[in-house]
């Protein structure tokens, strides 16, 4: 599914607002592996073990169409910082994240790098920890957002960084505050020393949930097509 340079990456950000009864979580985990399984019984909230099932179950289903390749038998290896590669697929690009409730994947084709994070939309940001990541002009364009917004707008700076440094695969090991935005259009915009860096495309997703969705996604081509889908467990995923 190599595209040439000069057409626009094909994106598909896949969301699932997963059940959290638990009653489903059996099935979803036949379809992890050993590894997946040991590292789901080392939670001790069910509420985060489900969610990383969840997470595991949707990346599988969805991986498993593009590699052509049983759920269960596709070989997830992360490397040292965390970040997954199929085995045999090392040029499929994809990103999974997940927040209570939510787990947000995305997969790309024709594209060099992509991160996707998912966090509650009324996730407590401190004005403290807002400094600990936000530079002082994103500070000043959360300030001018009308009141009611600013937790989410903090929380949309949040999101739209993590999705970045997961697209680099540093993840927070590197610091949030190397990472600026400004605002095109309502659009947010990567600037690097005052200039725009023109081969990111950063997007934050309508979730239909309250969660904020945000993508990052590196490619030479022009701006990506980015296919925003419900997962249907059970189904494919339809729109
Ligand atoms: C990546 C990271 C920001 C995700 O944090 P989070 O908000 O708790 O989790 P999310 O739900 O958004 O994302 C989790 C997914 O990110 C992916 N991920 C983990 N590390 C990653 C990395 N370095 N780059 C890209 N993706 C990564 C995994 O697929 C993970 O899914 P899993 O929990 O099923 O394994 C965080 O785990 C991190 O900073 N990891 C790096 C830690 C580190 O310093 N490692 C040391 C060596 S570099």
């Amino acid at each position: 599914m190599q595209q040439s340079d000069n057409q626009p990456a094909a994106i598909d950000v896949v969301l699932w607002q997963y059940p959290k009864n638990g009653s489903d979580e059996k099935r979803w985990t036949r379809s992890l592996s050993s590894n997946e399984r040991e590292r789901a019984a080392t939670y001790r909230f069910e509420r985060d073990r489900t969610s990383f099932i969840a997470g595991r179950y949707l990346l599988r289903q969805l991986l498993s169409a593009h590699a052509q390749t049983p759920p269960d038998e596709l070989v997830l290896r992360a490397d040292a910082c965390g970040k997954l590669t199929v085995e045999g697929r090392n040029r499929l690009q994809f990103s999974l994240s997940n927040a209570d409730g939510l787990v947000a994947v995305a997969i790309a084709s024709g594209c060099e790098r992509i991160g996707i994070d998912c966090e509650r939309a009324d996730a407590e940001i401190e004005a403290a920890a807002l400094e600990s990541y936000c530079s002082p002009d994103e500070r000043r364009w959360r300030d001018q957002v009308p009141a009611g917004e600013r937790p989410r707008a903090a929380v949309a700076l949040w999101t739209l960084k993590e999705s970045h440094l997961k697209a680099l695969g540093v993840g927070l090991r590197q610091d949030p505050r190397s990472v600026a935005f400004s605002w095109q259009d309502g659009i947010p915009v990567m600037v690097q020393s005052g200039e725009p860096d023109r081969q990111w495309h950063h997007r934050l997703i309508e979730s239909g949930s309250r969660h904020v969705v945000a993508l990052a996604v590196r490619s030479h081509s022009c701006a990506p097509g980015i296919h925003v889908l419900t997962f249907q467990d059970d189904n494919m995923p339809s729109e």
